[in-house]
């Protein structure tokens, strides 16, 4: 290499700039017979998740971070530049020449058991955020072996999860991340767009009670472009499609492509956060959280008040929030994704919440 790129790229890492994707390790964890919360029983549940780094366990402790996804996601959704290469090379926040990385995939979401993986379509168990959280549970402790993790983080739904961890684990994790997300039960306008898309497919006569040939693509499109119009920003999308043409490419573009999704895991994915409610045990979080949101976020707005009184909700002195105000950088909803908006809050959080004697991260 050329002295003056490698100047360029040490500059390049200097300013963070560097947005490598580290390459992964899958893995599945099988569990025989997982009963879910409505007593419905999967013979195997198969869980696939994705890992980064060496896995360090002493003291009851361990390097290891939990990372979760959105609904409708997957792992592979966050091994993006702007989220794995903003967070997991070396010198970046979640470096793993130092941290061990768990990227699984949730109930019903990609390469895990989900409708139309395991043939059941519509008669896949009805699993909800409690299900979910306890599989990802038991894959850390019984399948990784991990007594305490560094820090569970999460967006969108996986930051509503790691709310979940923090109530009902509350000693499982150093510290906790939800980004993109409330504390409290999906009401309002965030049921009412999420039973939209469900209630489009179940009505799209083409869904065939979940036993359809080819997608049903007028259900199953509303649900998409529910998520698609709830998920962004106004401001975002005027400058990124400044005028019609731009925005009808977008939109031709995308029409074709719905039926690559399934309607059956769409579905049940979106019916998934319906028994969610983390407030009353909030009190049950012992360690440091920073929970991060956007002001432009349409399905999480701060005009619902929610955002700015969780911290009393929790134990003096254990947590902060974040809320990013509307920026050229902010894209609503999505703004989980870019880690260079709230990688500086992560660094703040892993401070806060290092160990005194026994941290294994840092030497
Ligand atoms: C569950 O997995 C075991 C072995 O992993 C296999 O023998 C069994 O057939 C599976 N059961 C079902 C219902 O797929
Ligand atoms: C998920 O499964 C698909 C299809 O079996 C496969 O092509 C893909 O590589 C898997 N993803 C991972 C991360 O293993
Ligand atoms: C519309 O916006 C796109 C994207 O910015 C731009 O490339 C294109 O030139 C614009 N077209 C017109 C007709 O203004
Ligand atoms: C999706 O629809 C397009 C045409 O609109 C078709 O060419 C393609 O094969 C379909 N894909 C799937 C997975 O059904
Ligand atoms: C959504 O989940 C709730 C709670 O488990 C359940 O009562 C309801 O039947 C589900 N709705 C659909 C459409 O699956
Ligand atoms: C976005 O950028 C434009 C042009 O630079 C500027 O006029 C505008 O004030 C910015 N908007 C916000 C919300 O920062």
């Amino acid at each position: 290499m050329k002295l003056s790129s490698l100047v360029t790229l040490a500059l390049a890492l200097a300013r963070g700039v560097e947005a490598v994707v580290p390459a992964t390790t899958p893995g599945t964890f099988t569990i025989d017979s997982f009963t879910f919360d409505t007593g419905e029983t999967l013979a195997n549940l198969t869980i696939h998740y994705q890992t980064i780094g060496q896995l360090r366990v002493a003291n009851g402790r361990s390097n290891a971070v939990l990372v979760l996804h959105s609904t409708t996601g997957l792992a592979d959704a966050l091994l993006v530049e702007d989220f794995a290469g903003q967070l997991f090379n070396p010198g970046q926040v979640l470096d793993t020449t130092k941290y061990f990385i768990i990227l699984p995939d949730a109930i019903g979401h990609g390469n895990t058991s989900k409708p139309s993986s395991t043939g059941l379509r519509a008669r896949f168990p009805g699993y909800q955020y409690s299900d979910m959280v306890r599989a990802n549970y038991r894959l850390v402790t019984e399948h990784l072996g991990i007594p305490r993790l560094r820090l569970v983080m999460g967006v969108s739904m996986g930051g509503m999860h790691t709310w979940l961890f923090g109530t009902r684990y509350p000693t499982l994790a150093d510290a906790l991340m939800p980004i993109a997300c409330l504390p409290a039960a999906i009401a309002g306008q965030n049921r009412e767009w999420r039973k939209f898309a469900i209630e489009l497919i179940r009505h799209d006569p083409a869904w065939q009670g979940g036993d359809y040939t080819s997608q049903p693509v007028g259900g199953l499109g509303g649900a998409v472009i529910l998520l698609q119009l709830m998920g962004n920003a106004p401001l975002a999308l005027q400058h990124k499609y400044p005028n019609r043409t731009a925005v009808d490419a977008f939109v031709d573009g995308l029409m074709p492509r719905v039926n690559l999704s399934d309607a059956n895991d769409v579905m049940y994915a979106w019916n998934s956060s319906a028994t969610y409610n983390p407030e009353p045990d909030l009190g049950q979080i012992s360690v440091p959280l920073t929970a991060v949101n956007t002001a432009d976020d349409m399905i999480n707005p701060p005009a619902l008040g929610i955002f700015e009184h969780i911290a009393e909700k929790i134990k003096p002195g254990l947590a902060k929030t974040v809320l990013l105000p509307l920026s050229n950088d902010t894209v609503g909803h999505g703004s989980y994704l870019l880690a260079k908006l709230w990688k500086d809050e992560l660094a703040d959080l892993l401070t806060r919440s290092e160990c005194q004697e026994e941290c294994l991260v840092s030497p």
